[in-house]
């Protein structure tokens, strides 16, 4: 009963500490963010029997340790590190959940596997929000805040990134699909993950042959519906 009460003290305080940390971000990594990959964790955790607190603690801290927000890497895998001992996690909980947001990040697409059910779930819950109605809004919104084009037909995508192409060299909104997002369906860990990645990768492909057929000046067609044809605008 105690170690119940003192874990939802600690991902209180959690809440507290990851909103005051990301509440400013405008690149993809806001607070709403965290609570949409924190719910999809817990949603996934119970479905694949992972340990529940281990993913909400992981979720709620994943991306406070973000390169883009920090120094470095380390910098960042440090402060939360810091902020956990501060909380008195247990030691071996805290382990586990350096484990899995120093491993789930996707740059460029490389990076080993990861490991146990934990990391898979948050890993999963994470990528789930760059797919999908949501997953499209966040690309545009990142693309805005790098400076990029919505899409250049005259700029290809870009196959084989390493962390650093991912991050840096010319690409747009649209080049971001090919990149990392349509990528994602095949590369979901948990079963569960990998159903809700499919409908959002359905809506992704939807979306991007609409933009097509806009940009081409292909879509719709012309012929005014007959129960308002001859009225006046
Ligand atoms: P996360 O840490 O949430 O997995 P990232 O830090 O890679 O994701 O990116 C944040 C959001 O911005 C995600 O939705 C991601 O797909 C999107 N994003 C990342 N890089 C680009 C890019 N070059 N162009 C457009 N969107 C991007
Ligand atoms: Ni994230």
């Amino acid at each position: 009963m105690l170690d119940i009460d003192k874990r939802e003290r600690q991902l209180d305080e959690a809440r507290h500490y990851v909103r005051e940390q990301l509440g400013q971000d405008s690149s993809g990594h806001d607070w709403w963010h965290i609570v949409r990959v924190t719910n999809t964790a817990k949603r996934l955790a119970a479905e694949e029997q992972a340990d529940g607190f281990v993913c909400e603690l992981a979720a709620l801290l994943h991306d406070v340790a973000d390169e883009k927000l920090n120094d470095s890497a380390e910098a960042g895998l440090d402060k939360v590190r810091t902020w956990m001992t501060g909380q008195q996690i247990e030691p071996v909980v805290l382990e586990h959940v350096m484990e899995i947001i120093g491993t789930i990040s996707f740059k460029g697409g490389n990076q080993p596997p990861v490991t146990t059910k934990e990391a898979q779930v948050v890993q999963d819950a994470d990528r789930l929000d760059a797919l999908g109605a949501i997953g499209i809004a966040r690309t545009f919104a990142y693309a805005g805040w790098k400076g990029h084009a919505i899409y250049d037909p005259e700029l290809p995508y870009r196959e084989q990134l390493t962390p650093e192409s991912y991050r840096s060299g010319a690409t747009s909104a649209v080049n971001h699909f090919y990149e990392k997002l349509l990528l994602l369906k095949d590369r979901m860990n948990t079963r569960s993950g990998k159903a809700l990645a499919e409908s959002r990768h359905r809506v992704m492909e939807a979306y991007l042959k609409q933009f097509y057929a806009e940009w081409e000046g292909t879509d719709g067609d012309w012929a005014v519906p007959s129960d308002t044809a001859g009225a006046s605008l």
